[in-house]
C-alpha cells in the first residue's frame, strides 16, 4: 500500500518525506488555504520535496475553466496529479485529462455508483471519503470494499485512494481490503509508528544493555 500525507504544511512533508515513508501528498482547496501561500508556488515547493503524485485540485466549477486550470496547473512539475470534482463537469475534464496522459484523482467520492463513474473516466485515483461518511454515521470502510470488490471485477487500472483518514485504524482496514493508497494527516501517519510495547521493550533493552558497559561503535 502507498502512503500519501494529506496536508499543505511543507514542514510536515519535509519532516514526514525524511522518514522515507511518504510516497505522496493530496492537498484540497481547505489545505492550501489554510497554507496562506500562493497555491501554484505551494505546489511547486511540495513536488519538489516529494517525487511521487501531489495532487493539485481545480476550483473552477466548469469543464472549460476546469482544463484552463488543469493547464497551469500541470506546467508546474512532471509529477502533478489534477485533482478535479465528482461531478458532471468533473468528470468530463478527467477523461479530457486522462486522454491526454495527465494523472488525475477524483475527488469527493461517497459512494460506489460515483466510483464507477470516475474509472470510467479513466481516473488515475478515485477518492472516497470514509472519515466524512462515518461523520454523518455511514459506513465509510464499507464503501470501500465496495469499490474495491467492483474495480477488482472489472481490472480498472483506477487506483483506489483511500481519504479523509481519521487514524490508523482506517489505514489497516483499508489495507486488508486491498485499497491501493491512503492519504493521511500527518499525525496519523505518525501514530502508525507507536505502540506502548515497543517502547517498553525498548527501554528495558537499553537499561539491560547499559549494564554491559559496552559499546558497538
Ligand atoms: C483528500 O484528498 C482530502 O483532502 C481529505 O482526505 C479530506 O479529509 P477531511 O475529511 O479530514 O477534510
Amino acid at each position: 500500500m502507498k502512503f500519501f500525507i494529506d496536508t499543505a504544511d511543507i514542514k510536515e512533508i519535509k519532516d514526514l518525506a525524511a522518514t522515507g515513508m511518504v510516497d505522496g501528498v493530496t492537498t484540497n482547496p481547505s489545505l492550501a488555504a489554510k497554507s496562506g501561500k500562493k497555491f501554484v508556488d505551494l505546489i511547486a515547493e511540495i513536488c519538489a520535496v516529494v517525487p511521487g503524485p501531489v495532487s493539485a485540485e481545480v476550483t473552477a466549477l466548469d469543464h472549460e475553466t476546469m482544463m484552463k486550470e488543469a493547464a497551469v496547473l500541470r506546467k508546474i512539475a512532471k509529477n502533478v496529479t489534477i485533482k478535479v470534482p465528482l461531478t458532471p463537469d468533473g468528470l468530463k475534464t478527467c477523461k479530457a485529462l486522462s486522454n491526454d496522459g495527465c494523472m488525475v484523482n477524483v475527488t469527493l467520492c461517497f459512494s460506489p455508483a460515483q466510483a464507477l463513474l470516475a474509472a470510467k473516466a479513466g481516473a488515475s485515483f478515485i477518492s472516497p471519503f470514509v472519515g466524512r461518511l462515518d461523520d454523518i454515521g455511514a459506513d465509510g470502510m464499507a464503501l470501500i470494499q465496495d469499490i474495491c470488490t467492483i474495480y477488482k471485477a472489472y481490472s480498472f487500472k483506477t487506483e483506489v485512494l483511500v481519504a479523509s483518514i481519521r487514524g490508523p485504524q482506517h489505514v489497516v482496514a483499508a489495507a486488508k481490503m486491498g485499497a491501493h493508497v491512503s492519504t493521511m494527516p500527518p499525525s496519523t501517519l505518525r501514530q502508525m509508528f507507536n505502540h506502548p510495547l515497543t517502547d517498553k521493550g525498548l527501554k528495558a533493552f537499553m537499561d539491560d544493555w547499559a549494564k554491559t558497559g559496552q559499546s558497538i561503535i
